[in-house]
């Protein structure tokens, strides 16, 4: 159905919106020679279409975009073998939980700790072809797979068939399983370039690229998509119908649109629709997912193939054991400290355990305390009501929680307070600790006299200037997708 917004802003009675038959060539149309189109039974679809008029970049006219996506799905041919391997690639993603792509949170050894933790399917950071094609030094890195990463995709930001094939064949050397065409991110590095979420402007365009890559690849390929540039132009149906003719095993839809970033909740019904549609490949849902209960249930209800965690993920890698066992962890803060105390072993190993090591380590190390601050308990008996009404990540974390029980900050121990500490002093003191520590009692006891210490003043920093607790982890500055 047309939502009230929409029908209002095509200036539509209720079950009827008007559309543009001609709006490449010539002056605006007058009201009089916009066609009237009677909205049918397949709702979703006619809405699709409306919003593809309007990015109105490749289109005329409704007939005309349905003739050419079917011409253009009919020119694609796949090899036997492409079908049979994207049918093995989907059988290996069904019912998983995934780590989505994060640049800046998905290092080697952070990836490591969540296979620990119980994930079995991991994601890279964004390579920028072009400079992973030269050689760069920090592209290349991305492509490192860890031993214990079994099923591991390798995303790519590219706008060319040729770049896509040769990144391919590199991530085919390094393990990967394999690669994902990045659709989704709306930072300027990307866009300004052409590659991200503006891809999704030209859907035809992408669909030929997605075919060049997918029929020749040594590698299956998955595209991540937004819901579209933006509300008024949301084509997600339509471009993951080409997408899945085009040759994609299957396609990753963000529930949000380029322009949205993190301000709406991510529209769980836009992937259900997808999912649930015929000509779709098998779609892999993401969006706000925070909680095991959470995951299982958008996964039942969308129809989706699997599910994808990124915040959700960086702020309690513990989700992948949950979801495995189907049951919370709810870890105490002395469990927590113990745990992040295994990531910080995990980057010693990485990047070594000297100056360094560290000064490599420190650019990961405070900033995932960006996202650790925010964990508190979701048990489902609490929250499975709550998180249906207020889905957004974001608001869902306060720093003392009524319906835990916890009347004030006060209720919480010294170090729960000081790990809930949103200021980025306390972020890197914290990691401090956590990196010179020899034990987790030891951890526990120098948190603790942090927080008598220093804890007080940095939460009064915070409320005197919020900018201070927002660095870059809390507003998901470095997000591409
Ligand atoms: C710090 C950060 C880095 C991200 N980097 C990427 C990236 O490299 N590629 C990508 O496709 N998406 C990236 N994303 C988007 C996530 O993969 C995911 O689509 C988005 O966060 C929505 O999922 P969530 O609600 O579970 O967080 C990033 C997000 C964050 C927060």
């Amino acid at each position: 159905m047309l939502s009230g917004y929409r029908r209002q802003a095509l200036g539509c009675g209720r079950n009827e919106a008007w559309v543009t038959p001609h709006r490449r060539s010539g002056p605006t149309p007058s009201r009089s020679q916009f066609r009237h189109i009677h909205i049918t039974s397949h709702l979703s679809v006619s809405e699709t279409l409306v919003s593809d008029l309007e990015v109105g970049t490749e289109n005329n006219d409704m007939a005309s975009v349905l003739e050419g996506d079917q011409e253009l799905m009919a020119s694609f041919s796949l090899s036997e073998s492409v079908h049979i391997r994207n049918k093995t690639l989907i059988d290996e993603l069904r019912g998983e939980l995934i780590l989505a792509p994060l640049t800046r949170g998905n290092h080697a050894p952070f990836r490591k700790w969540c296979v620990e933790l119980g994930c079995k399917v991991t994601m890279s950071e964004m390579a920028f072809a072009k400079p992973l094609l030269k050689g760069d030094r920090v592209e290349r890195a991305r492509l490192l797979k860890g031993e214990s990463e079994h099923c591991y995709g390798f995303q790519i930001a590219t706008k060319t068939i040729s770049e896509g094939l040769e990144a391919a064949r590199l991530a085919r050397e390094n393990g990967a399983r394999w690669i994902d065409l990045n659709c989704g991110c709306p930072i300027y590095e990307a866009t300004r370039r052409g590659l991200g979420a503006v891809l999704l402007r030209k859907p035809r365009s992408l669909a030929k690229l997605v075919h060049g890559i997918a029929k020749d690849s040594e590698l299956p390929l998955t595209v991540k998509v937004r819901l579209g540039e933006s509300e008024k132009k949301i084509n997600v149906e339509r471009v993951v119908k080409l997408l899945s003719a085009a040759g994609a095993a299957s396609v990753i839809v963000h529930g949000r649109t380029m322009e949205q970033r993190y301000r709406k909740p991510a529209d769980w019904q836009a992937i259900s629709r997808v999912s649930n549609s015929s000509e779709c490949a098998p779609v892999i849902g993401n969006g706000d997912i925070l909680t095991q209960f959470e995951a299982s249930r958008r996964m039942k209800e969308s129809g989706c193939l699997a599910v994808l965690v990124g915040r959700g993920a960086l702020i309690k890698p513990w989700i992948f054991k949950e979801y495995r066992e189907d049951k919370e962890l709810n870890p105490s803060s002395e469990e927590r400290v113990s745990m992040y105390r295994r990531l910080y072993s995990l980057m010693k190993e990485h990047f070594g355990d000297d100056d360094i090591g560290r000064r490599k380590a420190w650019y990961f190390a405070p900033w995932h305390h960006s996202f650790f601050h925010r964990y508190r308990a979701f048990p489902e008996s609490v929250y499975q009501e709550r998180s249906l009404q207020h889905p957004l990540i974001m608001t869902r974390t306060d720093s003392f929680d009524p319906l835990m029980g916890e009347g004030s900050v006060h209720d919480l121990t010294p170090v729960e307070r000081l790990l809930r500490n949103a200021n980025e002093n306390a972020h890197d003191a914290i990691a401090n600790v956590l990196w010179e520590a020899a034990s987790d009692a030891e951890a526990m006891q120098k948190l603790e006299v942090l927080q008598l210490e220093k804890g007080y003043v940095w939460e009064q920093e915070v409320k005197a200037s919020p900018e201070r607790g927002r660095s870059s982890g809390r507003d998901d500055g470095d997000e591409r997708g």
